[in-house]
């Protein structure tokens, strides 16, 4: 929420109390090096022992409200039927104004069933921008993903209050020639990859109108979609006096398909696909026992669908969905006061780090993002993700793909972190930035063929490591 200080300063203000705590453990400079050699350099496969803050991920590790503990316990269980799954289903359906509902356990496996409907091999998916997951599903089918992102998109310095838009003149040019080629357009939510970006309603509307001249499915990904509402309502001058659910409905009320990862949109676990298209119902249908779980579950225990349900009802409250977005604005503007560059505007899941600025000289192919999240672990028990070279796949050449850009992002877990932890985490990095030249590239010791980021190993290609470990017990001695 924001509420005005007498200085007038920006400080994000809770509106949530903490009831129950977790104690965390401040690793010793020592244990650290020694935990990110034994997780070969990859963030992934740290262990939590060893991590201070967490900033890994937003997914399943948002704090869940005193309702969704509760609603947990009165979990209805039983394998087809149960009570809950026809709550849930309902919360469902009333929130995103749709008739049909299908769970899955997570957002992936919705894309799983999404793509052995929709993709046809050597076919076109379109999108505003990829996700790792929704790109692996396709790409696997043999379809091809066609981005057309808006001209902001990838530079990470920007006013521009809304660089997830989808290009709507690169959109027609294409479907006009291709539209038999073309399975569908997908839009994500909170564009994760470019760094939490979200779109504007008035954008939307631009790519039904396109989808619906040229007969093309319009697939929603909402696992983000909270930030991007939020936004919308803060910075669409068109939207200032709708509701939150207004929002919603009217952006529901253009997709024909909508997907999400309930850990990500309900603080929750699990994920569910959305339509009122009773055709593509149909055929999606019998993927879930298939794959998932009994329609009735689609994977999920009981407990968690109690919890997404309620998780979906606080969405629709601004001060719920703020907190995320408000604390991230202030890592985001204290990183930028200090000169580290970093993704403007502040979007939604967290504060991304422009690694090509951080580290102009670490070469893509030594994975300077994942280099400087090694760098970062190492000087402050801080996990964050990579987002650039190693997140992509290499093609059927082996080729790598150089991503568009190389993001570190740390991500703020919604009502997790206090502002005194955000803080330590600025110190850091601003630590870590006056000492970047000291920081090397990482190179495969195993290299997985699909989604290598999630449990490649990797090594440093020199002792730059124990340099940085040298210059912060110089700095601030072995107390640090
Ligand atoms: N779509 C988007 C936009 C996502 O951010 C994610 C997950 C998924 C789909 C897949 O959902 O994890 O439930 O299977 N993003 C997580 C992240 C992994 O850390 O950003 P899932």
């Amino acid at each position: 929420m924001k509420i005005k200080t007498f200085k007038g300063s920006f400080t994000p203000l809770e509106l949530h109390k903490v009831r129950i705590v977790q104690k965390l453990n401040y690793p010793t400079l020592e244990r650290r090096a020694e935990a990110l050699r034994e997780a070969g350099n990859n963030m992934f496969l740290l262990k939590n022992d060893d991590i201070f803050l967490d900033m890994l991920t937003d997914s399943g590790v948002n704090a869940m409200s005193d309702n969704q503990v509760s609603a947990m316990l009165r979990a209805d269980d039983s394998y087809a039927g149960s009570a809950t799954y026809f709550r849930l289903e309902k919360t469902v359906l009333d929130f995103f104004n749709k008739d049909y509902f299908l769970p899955a356990h997570q957002g992936r496996a919705c894309e799983h069933i999404l793509a052995k409907v929709f993709v046809n091999k050597g076919h076109y998916s379109i999108m505003n921008y990829h996700f790792t997951t929704t790109k692996a599903h396709i790409t696997e089918l043999g379809g091809i993903v066609v981005q057309f992102y808006s001209k902001d998109a990838l530079k990470t310095k920007s006013n521009n209050p809304f660089k997830g838009n989808m290009d709507l003149e690169k959109l027609e040019d294409f479907l006009s020639k291709n539209r038999d080629l073309t399975d569908f357009v997908r839009m994500e939510a909170g564009t994760n990859l470019i760094g939490g970006q979200p779109w504007s309603l008035e954008n939307l509307v631009g790519v039904h109108k396109i989808c619906r001249n040229y007969n093309i499915p319009l697939i929603l990904d909402a696992s983000l979609l909270a930030d991007n509402l939020y936004f919308i309502k803060e910075r669409e001058e068109a939207c200032k006096h709708l509701s939150i659910k207004q929002i919603l409905t009217r952006i529901s009320d253009l997709c024909d398909i909508i997907y999400f990862s309930a850990r990500k949109l309900s603080f929750s676990r699990g994920g569910g696909i959305v339509t009122s298209v009773k055709e593509f119902h149909e055929f999606m249908k019998p993927l879930v026992p298939l794959y998932e779980g009994f329609l009735t579950y689609g994977g999920m225990s009981v407990r968690e669908m109690e919890a997404m349900a309620v998780g979906l009802e606080e969405t629709l409250d601004e001060d719920i969905i703020s907190q995320g977005p408000l604390f991230i604005k202030y890592m985001v503007e204290s990183l930028d006061k200090l000169g580290v560059p970093v993704v403007t505007p502040a979007g939604g899941l967290g504060c991304h780090l422009d690694v090509k600025k951080f580290l102009p000289d670490v070469d893509s192919h030594s994975y300077p993002a994942e280099a400087l999240a090694c760098a970062l672990y190492l000087i402050s028990g801080i996990r964050g993700m990579e987002r650039g070279t190693l997140s992509e796949q290499r093609d059927e050449n082996g080729v790598e793909e150089v991503s568009d850009v190389e993001l570190l992002r740390l991500a703020l877990p919604r009502r997790v972190f206090t502002l005194s932890q955000v803080k330590f985490a600025v110190d850091r990095i601003y630590w870590l930035y006056q000492h970047k030249n000291l920081i090397g590239g990482l190179k495969w010791v195993e290299e997985p063929k699909v989604l290598r980021f999630f449990y490649g190993i990797l090594e440093p290609s020199s002792n730059w490591q124990e340099l940085l470990i040298e210059a912060l017990r110089k700095d601030l001695g072995t107390e640090e």
